[in-house]
């Protein structure tokens, strides 16, 4: 249901188009939409009425007064509730009605009190769709904002062959759809996500490894891929799936895997988020051949890797966003703020060990954000997905001040 709770008011005019009103709000409920439809006068001799009313489960808005008790229909208040309004099929008619503020039906006057995106589908004969008055228009209309669902080409009801079809009920609907996903807050943004641990290998079957289930990683990329960013999700080895159109998974299973995808797709970046639980050091060898028990005691030879969130850090351009994680289990706020600054990030979420419920393993997170003034705005305990969701957000504000 890709309209869940939206408030629709489905205009229709006088158009032999009419009759595909009917699948066109079907369709629309059918998305979870809740529909009001107005009709004008001319569109009730297209189609009746009582088939609307059936299908939206409202009576139909035609008049400024109901006919029988002389109720009236508030264009004002219709114009408030919507989220947007459809006029399918309009007729020339009410398109120079709404170029000129002709407001003599209840539709146009509606129209005119709307705070909504406004789309119209026109619906008329070739030579009517064709005239300098209807192009001019349709122009005007465009000027002042509303959205033109341009007619196909095809048979026309009068027999001639041209433009002038109202678009396809299916297609409007998609382009409904469309319009409310440009709502999105992130929409053209890309976005990079480092998630999960990473594994640094001792031999051909023993690593170093850490407890990171990458959930939160893999929640944030989510949230942000909802909100209409492009992700790039580059995870340690974990046992999730992901199945977003706007997220692409790049699996990696060492630190220095994860830096050298990271680092290549940074540039292009508008913002990069370091989730990942990095290895901090890695075996200075890896044997080829699996290390055999000896004596008591064995060490292995550990050396630093490189610090992603400090590498991406050192090159940095002004329009790009840093965010990184800080796991501590003493001094949280000091530590937190030592490496917001040593890793140049624009703001770190702290997770405190010390709370229940947070961390590793479990689906809740209890986090801090710490702002690069020093802020420090402390969250409940929430589920992961809640608390992906107030990174994103923080995320959206943060994009908009740069
Ligand atoms: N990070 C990273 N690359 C590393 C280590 C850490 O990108 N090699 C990122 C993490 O994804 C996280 C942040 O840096 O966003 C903090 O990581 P953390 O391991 O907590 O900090 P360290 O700098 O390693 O400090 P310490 O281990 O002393 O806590």
């Amino acid at each position: 249901m890709r309209l869940k709770g939206k408030h629709i008011i489905l205009g229709v005019t006088g158009s032999i188009a009419a009759y595909k009103a009917a699948y066109l709000l079907r369709g629309l409920v059918k998305e979870g939409a809740e529909v009001q439809v107005v009709m004008t006068p001319a569109a009730k001799e297209f189609i009746t009425p009582v088939t609307m009313s059936a299908l939206s489960s409202r009576p139909v808005a035609s008049e400024f007064f109901a006919a029988n008790d002389g109720t009236w229909h508030s264009h004002v208040d219709m114009g408030q509730w919507a989220d947007l309004m459809l006029i399918a099929p309009i007729t020339a008619a009410t398109i120079g009605k709404m170029v000129a503020g002709l407001a003599d039906n209840l539709l146009v006057t509606t129209y005119m009190s709307a705070k909504c995106p406004v789309y119209i589908a026109p619906a008329m004969d070739l030579d009517m769709f064709a005239h300098p008055s209807t192009l001019k228009n349709l122009e005007i209309l465009q000027s002042y904002g509303n959205i033109i669902l341009e007619p196909g080409e095809g048979e026309l009801a009068s027999g001639l062959h041209g433009k002038g079809r109202m678009m396809e009920p299916d297609r409007i609907i998609d382009e409904v759809v469309k319009s409310f996903d440009s709502k999105k807050k992130l929409l053209t943004k890309k976005v990079l996500v480092t998630a999960g641990p990473t594994y640094e290998k001792i031999d051909p079957v023993r690593f170093i490894g850490n407890y990171s289930s990458g959930k939160m990683g893999f929640a944030i990329a989510e949230e942000l891929a909802n909100q209409g960013a492009e992700v790039t999700l580059v995870t340690g080895p974990v046992s999730l799936s992901v199945n977003h159109p706007n997220i692409k998974r790049v699996n990696v299973e060492s630190a220095s895997e994860m830096l050298k995808a990271s680092k290549s797709v940074f540039p292009e970046m508008d913002a990069a988020v370091m989730c990942a639980a990095v290895a901090d050091y890695k075996p200075a060898n890896i044997t080829s051949q699996k290390i055999k028990r000896k004596e008591d005691e064995m060490s292995i030879e550990l050396e630093a890797t490189k610090d992603i969130a400090a590498t991406l850090g050192s090159i940095k351009k002004e329009n790009q966003l840093l965010v990184g994680f800080a796991l501590e289990t003493q001094d949280e706020l000091k530590n937190a703020a030592g490496k917001l600054q040593r890793k140049n990030l624009d703001f770190i979420v702290l997770n405190s060990l010390q709370d229940k419920g947070a961390g590793f393993g479990v689906v809740t997170n209890k986090i801090t954000i710490l702002s690069k003034d020093n802020k420090a705005q402390e969250f409940e305990l929430k589920q992961k997905t809640e608390v992906a969701a107030d990174i994103v957000e923080k995320i959206v504000e943060e994009l908009g001040n740069l």
